[in-house]
């Protein structure tokens, strides 16, 4: 309950507040809970100063209250190709659309967060603050663009927001504060965050897939005991790692370096090597790195490939710190251990789609993890998080974990309504939490589920389970795509079209769609089957198809959970 509150935050706003003061409205576009983090910061700062402030996740926030809004604040990520984020494709749509509405009245500013690895880095952010000024509003403070490693600029571009806005509020004679819950009311439910995660123990790590499959899945489960965290079907758990000794040994080799060396790190003094190993990335590879190391090094050529974004992007792919150490190694000109712990940048935890129900499995918690394991350059890899997870950790060790919380990936509240779920690969993972929620439930609306992987007799992830929920008739249907069983590829859409005349009967029955699994192929190209399926049984051209996804998506009816 405590987490449906913080989702909405307009519930936290009195209603008569709102109608007769000045408030300052945060919105944000996040997918992962970065720009929420970022937005609820900001309403915390501004409650400090007595500014009357709510936080709105953007799906929520109603379109037909912009031409009234007289502060907005934008904090947004941005996916793929400059997209935005699932819960700000309406938004956004709706902004670039001709119902937009003049807003001379508005205030604004834009705060992007982004990854310099991409092209398109904070592409939405730009894209809302140019439309929001050619509309006609006044930004209060210029956008700024942010890299992963956002924490200190965002709250630096926030307080300076604060103390611009802070006049204008401090003469609206009826400002009030909003008792906003924000951080205060998620640290009621558990003391241990993002911030501060719980060393959880690893309990099972089981590999799902069988001995010939080109996958390395597991099924990992994890002991919440004495934490009182508590996450929903939906939610993500958050993970930090260590990274590998063996690699960590490596890059100290190639760097000439000692790890006893003493270095600085957030305000703390650390050995080198436990700054390798705990706090910073490895395992990923991002421009700064190159740029900041090739200055350290005083190395021409990879200055040079620092100077050319497009070659260093093709450059970095595939590639994590150690192949570019690799690549140019530390000869004539030494760096110090602290030049090499400035140029990396801070580990960010990895999130993973939660697959279990805690009213099935309590104080447990569920993950399934494709292993990250690859050949490039010729030499082995290993993912960071999934390499930690499946070959470093050992049962009964600790893992630092935390609950983020994605109240954009609900089951429906009606226990009758339909859902159907399209989880290819580990895109399982939240519809066994659907799944297991639904049967503790009780739950009488039909379940539908759509699988796809390689192999039947290797990839077929929790095959006994839903198998038994077939059975037990807890999924009505099931339909599974093994794509490399036949001469021709056969995909979740092409399950989904097989059956198109059903589907479009269970979306006009009411039913909820959910896809999860990867964003850059087949969410796509699910979307589209869905929108050629509206289209066909629905007896619609493409623009009204388009419009039938766009009314379920703000009816919280289609939801993604993609990556
Ligand atoms: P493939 O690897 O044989 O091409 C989970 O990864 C499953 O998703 C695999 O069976 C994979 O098939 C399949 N897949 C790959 N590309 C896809 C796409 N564009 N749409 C749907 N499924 C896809």
């Amino acid at each position: 309950a405590a987490s449906a509150q913080l989702a909405g935050g307009q519930a936290v706003a009195p209603a008569a507040a709102a109608a007769t003061s000045a408030t300052l409205t945060i919105v944000y576009g996040s997918q992962t809970g970065n720009a929420r983090h970022v937005a609820e910061a900001l309403a915390s700062l501004a409650k400090a100063k007595n500014i009357a402030a709510k936080v709105v996740d953007l799906a929520d926030y109603k379109s037909s209250q912009l031409k009234n809004e007289q502060y907005l604040i934008i904090v947004t990520s941005t996916y793929g190709e400059g997209e935005p984020p699932e819960n700000a494709v309406s938004f956004y749509n709706f902004l670039f659309s001709k119902k937009a509405p003049k807003v001379p009245q508005l205030k604004f500013a834009v705060l992007g967060l982004g990854d310099t690895s991409y092209e398109f880095f904070c592409k939405t952010a730009a894209d809302f603050d140019e439309r929001l000024a050619e509309l006609g509003g006044q930004r209060l403070q210029a956008r700024a663009d942010l890299d992963v490693d956002y924490d200190a600029a965002a709250s630096s571009w926030n307080n300076a927001l604060i103390k611009e806005v802070e006049p204008e509020f401090a003469s609206a004679p009826s400002a009030q504060v909003i008792n906003w819950p924000g951080q205060a009311a998620a640290a009621a439910a558990s003391q241990y965050t993002k911030q501060q995660p719980f060393a959880a123990e690893l309990y099972t790590n089981q590999k799902i897939t069988g001995r010939d499959s080109t996958k390395d899945v597991r099924h990992i489960e994890i002991s919440l005991q004495g934490s009182g965290l508590s996450y929903q079907p939906g939610d993500a758990l958050g993970l930090y790692f260590s990274n590998d000794p063996a690699l960590v040994a490596e890059l100290l080799s190639l760097t000439a370096l000692q790890g006893t060396a003493e270095v600085s790190l957030s305000n703390q003094s650390l050995s080198l090597l436990d700054a390798l190993t705990e706090q910073l990335e490895l395992t990923q590879s991002y421009p700064a790195f190159v740029e900041k190391y090739a200055a350290a090094s005083a190395n021409d050529a990879l200055q040079q490939l620092a100077a050319d974004k497009t070659a260093l992007r093709a450059y970095l792919a595939d590639r994590q710190i150690i192949d570019i150490v690799r690549d140019y190694p530390v000869t004539d000109s030494p760096i110090t251990a602290q030049q090499l712990v400035d140029a990396l940048r801070k580990q960010q935890p990895r999130l993973y789609s939660i697959a279990s129900s805690q009213a099935e499995v309590e104080e447990e918690v569920h993950l399934t993890v494709a292993v990250v394991r690859y050949d490039a350059f010729g030499q082995p890899h290993l993912g960071g998080a999934s390499g930690y997870l499946a070959e470093r950790l050992a049962e009964g060790d600790k893992v630092r974990v935390f609950v983020e919380q994605n109240n954009n990936f609900r089951l429906p509240a009606n226990d009758d309504t339909p859902v159907i779920m399209i989880g290819p690969g580990t895109g399982i993972a939240p519809f066994r939490a659907f799944l297991q929620e639904r049967d503790a439930r009780g739950a009488s609306g039909k379940n539908w589920l759509f699988f796809g992987n390689p192999h039947f007799t290797q990839d077929f992830l929790y095959q006994v389970e839903l198998q038994g929920y077939l059975k037990q008739g807890l999924l009505s249907k099931l339909d599974v795509a093994f794509s490399r069983d036949s001469a021709q590829k056969v995909y979740v859409q092409d399950k989904l079209r097989k059956h198109a005349a059903e589907v479009y009967q269970w979306l006009e029955q009411g039913a909820h769609v959910y896809i999860c699994g990867d964003a850059n192929r087949m969410a796509k190209d699910v979307h589209q089957a869905l929108l050629d399926i509206v289209q066909q049984h629905g007896s619609k051209n493409a623009e009204q198809a388009q419009q039938y996804l766009d009314e379920l998506r703000v009816a919280k009816r289609y939801q993604k959970d993609v990556y």
